[in-house]
């Protein structure tokens, strides 16, 4: 993460198109209609590094506690290339690593954000390796707690090709989006990424895709369009 990504929270502005795409893509989440009821706990990877996860895990829980707001948790499992606690400008430490290995409660290591209604789980301090760590016996637990504290759940992980983590957590929330970096990512990465999800029993709600500005511009205005003519109802 480069310095200028510091924060990159204080973009989000419900107001632009970025904002209303925002909506659409939770509700789509929550709404899936692969789930029997509403959804409310999403795992957000990608097949590669540098697609865009984290930015969107942030953004998505920021619609989720913003926009008919509810209580929302956004946890960084992202235990190899951490960053929540950089966008939030918060201590890294005391996080999901001390409630997986030193049996601290959920509760206790929750941070509040300068955003009403959103919470946030750091990585913690990284001790060991992370696929060790997510086969702990603690996990279902510790997703058992947030669903019971909050409405809404993010959770932003490691990508999935290269690593196991996020399929390991993938079964733990209610389903899976996929972040593509549209324009970077090679088709056959793509499918491959797809693959390891459905086969891992974990289910797949979606692909959004990142950077659809630079890599398709007639894309973008089409939707652009679209949003200007929403706001106008
Ligand atoms: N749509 C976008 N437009 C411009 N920059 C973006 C966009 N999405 C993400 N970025 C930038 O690209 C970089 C990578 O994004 P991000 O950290 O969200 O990806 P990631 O998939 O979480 O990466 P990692 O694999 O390192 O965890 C960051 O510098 C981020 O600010
Ligand atoms: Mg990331």
């Amino acid at each position: 993460m480069k310095n200028e990504d510091k924060n990159i929270y204080k973009t989000y502005d419900p107001e632009s198109s970025i904002g209303t795409e925002f909506r659409r893509l939770l509700f789509n989440l929550t709404n899936n209609r692969v789930l029997q009821e509403k959804g409310k706990s999403f795992l957000i990877t990608s097949p590669s590094v540098g697609e865009g996860k984290s930015t969107v895990s942030t953004f998505l829980a920021m619609t989720g506690a913003i926009h008919r707001p509810r209580k929302t948790l956004l946890i960084d499992a992202d235990l190899r290339r951490p960053v929540i606690h950089k966008i939030f400008d918060i201590d890294q430490a005391k996080g999901l690593c001390d409630v997986i290995m030193k049996n601290v409660k959920l509760e206790d290591c929750v941070k509040k954000t300068e955003i009403e209604n959103l919470d946030v789980i750091t990585s913690g301090r990284i001790e060991g390796n992370p696929t060790e760590l997510f086969d702990s016996p603690a996990i279902p637990g510790i997703f058992e707690a947030a669903k019971f504290y909050y409405e809404l759940i993010i959770v932003d992980s490691a990508p999935v090709v290269p690593v196991t983590d996020p399929i390991i957590l993938g079964t733990e929330v209610d389903g899976i989006l996929l972040v593509i970096k549209a324009g970077a990512t090679q088709k056959e990465v793509v499918s491959r990424a797809i693959d390891l999800i459905n086969q891992s029993g974990a289910r797949l709600l979606g692909v959004a895709l990142n950077n659809v500005k630079q890599a398709l511009p007639y894309y973008y205005n089409h939707k652009y369009y679209g949003y200007q003519y929403a706001s106008q109802k």
